[in-house]
């Protein structure tokens, strides 16, 4: 993965690490009417509907904004202001979505777990029977807050079997953990260009089902956030229907070919998955605790329990990191007190074994004796 560079490597949950192509890519000004932006756009969207194996079935429309906008585009669009969101929660990307429905004046129901227990299949099966009202569900792939990842094929079963309509917000997993549309039956699933498809930040989309989206006219109480739209707009121009965000688009064309260049979603999850095992695995050979057991732990960012010895400091420990080149994030989690490393990006072993050996190095600085969290 090592390129020559001076910007720090960013092991966080986005924006991420992006090659030098990439970057690259973007040093060029393009019209939104040009025929060559216009042939790039639908290059993308093809792709993309590819990648989600989504052909004939459904399609993709991109929105400008970073993911959050697009979360909330796809429930606004799709849930009819009469219909009723069952949100899954572990964490704070679910709980956002609550507070999208208490703006966009949509009725819900949330069903809840702890921030290390993914969500409950079981519990949704006998919400959705108990209330008939539920017309639609939501559900994280990788709850990015703790790094837990979601049994989203056994929640698409549940609310097939139970004649609902599926929402995934996948920012965080899409092009990285299969998630394969023909198997798994979802309406729409959101990501973004910047997280394991390694663009740049900019552009959300939406993957979702033709005939659910051809009925979702009059749905959307925001112009901008309209996916109905925006999408009708598109099919008939081509063009985007405000100022397109050109460059992160060549960017996202750019990092799609690199991508597929990998081995597509077998390559990309491959290679994160081998970061996480470093991580993990050297994280706990320094004697830290991470949250998550490994069945549970997405190949995406690892949630490490704050080491309880007074010596720790994770305001110095985190600038220590910056100053070598590395940047962390810190937790974000309510059961325990925490901070995280991300294993996506235009990272590899290199980089996973070079913060190791930089954080044993602060730890030896520091006079931090041991590691172990608080709780045991
Ligand atoms: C699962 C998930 N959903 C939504 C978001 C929100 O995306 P953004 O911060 O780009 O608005 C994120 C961001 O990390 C995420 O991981």
């Amino acid at each position: 993965m090592t390129e020559p560079r001076r910007d720090p490597w960013l092991l966080t949950p986005g924006p991420l690490t992006t090659s030098r192509a990439v970057k690259e890519v973007m040093l060029h000004d393009w019209g939104s009417r040009d025929a060559e932006f216009i042939k790039l756009n639908a290059r993308v969207r093809e792709r993309l509907v590819e990648l989600a194996g989504g052909q004939g079935t459904h399609v993709c429309v991109p929105l400008q904004g970073s993911g959050t906008f697009i979360v909330e585009a796809m429930i606004g669009t799709l849930v009819p202001r009469s219909g009723k969101l069952a949100v899954l929660i572990n964490g704070s990307y679910g709980t956002r979505m609550v507070r999208m429905c208490e703006y966009l004046g949509r009725d819900r129901v949330v069903l809840e777990t702890p921030e290390d227990t993914p969500v409950d299949p079981a519990a949704l099966d006998a919400a959705l029977a108990a209330d008939a009202a539920i017309t639609h569900v939501v559900v994280v792939h990788c709850e990015t807050t703790s790094g837990v990842l979601n049994p989203v094929e056994e929640i698409a079963a549940v609310t097939g079997r139970r004649g609902r309509r599926l929402l995934v917000d996948a920012m965080s997993a899409f092009g990285a953990l299969p998630l394969d549309a023909a198997a798994t039956s979802y309406d729409a699933l959101v990501a973004s260009s910047n997280k394991c498809l390694e663009g740049v930040p900019g552009i959300g989309f939406a993957i979702i089902r033709r005939s659910a989206l051809e009925g979702a006219r009059g749905n959307a109480s925001s112009l901008s956030l309209d996916l109905y739209d925006q999408w009708v707009a598109m099919e008939k121009t081509r063009q985007w229907r405000f100022t397109p965000p050109t460059h992160v688009l060549a960017a996202l064309d750019q990092a799609l070919a690199e991508h597929a260049a990998e081995g597509g979603v077998a390559g990309r999850g491959a290679r994160y998955a081998n970061n996480c095992r470093i991580l993990v695995e050297g994280l706990r050979a320094l004697g830290f605790e991470t949250l998550l057991p490994d069945a549970l732990q997405a190949p995406i960012i690892v949630t490490v329990r704050m080491p309880a010895d007074p010596k720790f400091n994770f305001e110095s420990f985190y600038d220590r990191l910056s100053r070598r080149g590395f940047v962390i994030y810190p937790g974000k989690l309510t059961v325990a007190d925490s901070f995280r490393i991300g294993c996506i990006g235009r990272l590899g072993e290199n980089e996973m074994r070079g913060v190791l050996r930089a954080i044993g190095e602060i730890l030896a600085e520091t006079g931090v004796g041991s590691c172990a969290s608080a709780r045991r």
